[in-house]
């Protein structure tokens, strides 16, 4: 995909196809770059507020996804319960992508792993350290990166772990620590995000304090490889989570991370909501890309 859309070459393999667009909760990254992708391959998406919808004001999930699916041929959901996300799938009679629940972020680390790969050339074996929350994309990142055989390491406070159900399908790949630096030592790529999520706003004080010794700065990047890369899934609180030091030093690689949510995005859909011959997309060249 993103080859293709370097150079200009046609990869339309998604023509007249429909993406409905469900929001709960803000996006930049997510909203621009799904409906910017199905543009690119030919389809359109509606943006739809879930308090625009019906759905806003009662009407059920099922009922939602069984009169979507007479209209779209695929539905993205960003919201907050992630049983919302698989109720929705259950009824729908067309394929529905998580674009972020509170326990998941599923397109987000699927472009952090082909940033990674671009940059670093191979996923297995490398190490990645996650300091800050154990939040949604934590726990992607555990699940996804473990899945590419690559070794986790996630530094949180006492009660803001990930959630247990990724921890437990991963095994030996994770090791939980309280110590920032425990986890940072030696990675190979260090990965932070906002210290409070979407729907948290209530506890931003609170957080604030709580996790003031989990700032990824100079002084924990030391700890890295020298040539560690730092990912960020966005949006940052400079100052927070990430020093503007280590923003600014490793900015080409976050906005690379930024990016490959529209190309992966797109594979993603062109997987799910292709029809039988349209398969016709040039396979990735990874050489060419990086
Ligand atoms: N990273 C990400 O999902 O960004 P948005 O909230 O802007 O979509
Ligand atoms: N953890 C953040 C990610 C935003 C893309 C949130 O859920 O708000």
């Amino acid at each position: 995909m993103k080859y293709n859309q370097k150079n200009n070459l046609p990869h339309d393999v998604l023509k007249g196809k429909q993406l409905a667009m469900i929001f709960a909760k803000s996006s930049t990254r997510t909203r621009v770059s799904f409906e910017v992708g199905i543009n690119q391959l030919g389809g359109q998406a509606l943006f739809l507020s879930q308090n625009d919808l019906q759905l806003g004001r009662g009407e059920s999930i099922e009922d939602t996804a069984k009169v979507l699916s007479r209209y779209v041929d695929g539905i993205m959901i960003r919201t907050f319960k992630q049983s919302d996300v698989e109720e929705l799938a259950k009824h729908s009679d067309v394929p529905v992508i998580n674009g972020l629940t509170d326990f998941s972020h599923p397109c987000q680390i699927l472009a952090d792993l082909m940033t990674i790969r671009e940059y670093l050339t191979v996923l297995e074996g490398k190490t990645v350290a996650w300091v800050g929350d154990g939040n949604n994309v934590c726990n992607s990142l555990i699940v996804g990166a473990a899945t590419c055989g690559m070794k986790i390491r996630v530094a949180t406070p006492v009660g803001y772990e990930p959630d247990p159900s990724a921890v437990e399908r991963v095994g030996d790949a994770l090791r939980l620590t309280n110590d920032p630096k425990e986890a940072v030592t030696g990675a190979d790529v260090v990965f932070t995000d906002v210290w409070t999520s979407m729907g948290q706003e209530g506890e931003a004080k609170e957080r604030l304090e709580i996790f003031a010794p989990y700032q990824v700065n100079d002084e924990l990047m030391s700890l890295a490889k020298p040539e560690a890369m730092v990912q960020h899934c966005l949006p940052a609180h400079k100052g927070e989570e990430i020093s503007e030091s280590v923003f600014n030093a490793h900015a080409g690689e976050i906005y690379d991370e930024a990016e490959n949510r529209m190309h992966v995005q797109k594979a993603i859909m062109a997987m799910l909501m292709k029809s039988g011959e349209q398969v016709g997309v040039k396979p990735f060249a990874l050489e060419k890309t990086a």
